[in-house]
């Protein structure tokens, strides 16, 4: 093409262009230089500067704010699967991009071969989406009674992403220190939110006949086990769990779940089987107090803090404690 002067290779950056009665002339250079064309392709992807888009689709979500502009001019802001970012840094699982709108978060996001490679795992991101509470608690009331266990409700509680699971609107509003609890599943298990106050924490208790799996949604927990034997309460480990982790609450243990962050709150998802009916016979312990109590089916939490009808029993002096000694030398 070269030869037959079909094709001309010229370099430069280009300047301006005009429609002229017979096509089009280009300035490619700083110099003045000029070319005649019948055509104009643009090979360098969209136009990357969002808020200056001459696309009305987008200039529309950038308008509304749903789409975030990078501070670069090169695109939209995106997540790692190219989830949108808004402008006011939600993240919305429902809308995507790929390709040059993605230029901003990963620059190599113009060719076919990252176009198909970002389509791909799109597909398996949304394939897999992440269950919405009501997608949650329907999977929970159909597990068959032989599936009602720790195992099956681990693979649907795994499916869980934080970020995608909306509850804020069921957390209870309270300027109290105790933890709360939101009952959203009490049959055939149960699912609870609980929202857990800055320097929250449940009272040590035991779980008599049933287990759980907690998932972290916000914030970070504290799990403490104990076992009790021989009239002395021994700390025997505590463990962290962050955001989107799983922990499981063992059948028949005795422990204790805490936020122990001063400034932020927690919030923890629980899923119960075989759902407890109510805390009735539920034993807590006062490490500090030597106190031990068993609840009544009055109590609302599981804590020393509650009305004088949720406890059953109290006894003084009840036990020694030992504390966990891992730090001490
Ligand atoms: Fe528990």
């Amino acid at each position: 093409m070269k030869e037959a002067k079909r094709l001309e290779l010229l370099s430069g950056t280009v300047v301006s262009a005009s429609e002229t009665n017979d096509g089009t002339e280009v300035t490619y250079s700083s110099k003045g230089d000029k070319v005649k064309v019948q055509h104009i392709v643009n090979c360098t992807g969209p136009f990357g500067d969002i808020a200056r888009t001459g696309n009305e689709l987008l200039r529309n979500l950038y308008k509304k704010g749903w789409l975030g502009a990078d501070e670069f001019g090169l695109g939209v802001r995106t997540g790692k699967s190219g989830e949108i970012i808004t402008q006011s840094g939600e993240i919305l699982h429902k809308i995507y991009a790929i390709g040059p709108l993605r230029k901003a978060a990963e620059w190599e996001s113009t060719a076919m071969r990252e176009i198909v490679a970002q389509a791909n795992s799109l597909a398996v991101e949304i394939i897999s989406e992440h269950p919405d509470m009501d997608e949650l608690l329907n999977s929970l009331k159909s597990l068959s009674p032989e599936n009602r266990n720790t195992l099956h409700i681990r693979n649907i509680i795994s499916r869980i992403k934080p970020e995608a699971f909306n509850y804020s609107g069921l957390l209870p509003e309270t300027t109290d220190k105790e933890y709360k609890r939101v009952t959203l599943l009490k049959e055939p298990i149960e699912c609870t939110i609980i929202y857990w106050p800055p320097g929250s924490r449940s009272a040590i208790h035991n779980h008599d006949g049933y287990e759980g799996l907690v998932v972290v949604l916000d914030g970070n927990i504290q799990e403490s086990e104990y076992v009790f034997a021989d009239n002395i309460l021994r700390e025997k480990k505590s463990d962290f769990y962050g955001k989107g982790s799983i922990l499981r609450e063992k059948l028949n243990t005795i422990h204790r779940i805490s936020n122990n962050n001063s400034l932020r709150p927690a919030v923890s998802l629980h899923i119960y089987t075989p759902a407890p009916k109510n805390f009735g016979g539920t034993e807590i312990y006062d490490e500090v107090k030597l106190k031990k109590a068993v609840l009544s089916d009055k109590a609302k939490i599981i804590s020393w803090n509650i009305q004088e009808d949720g406890f059953k029993k109290i006894e003084e002096n009840a036990f020694a404690f030992e504390p966990l000694l891992e730090f001490m030398i």
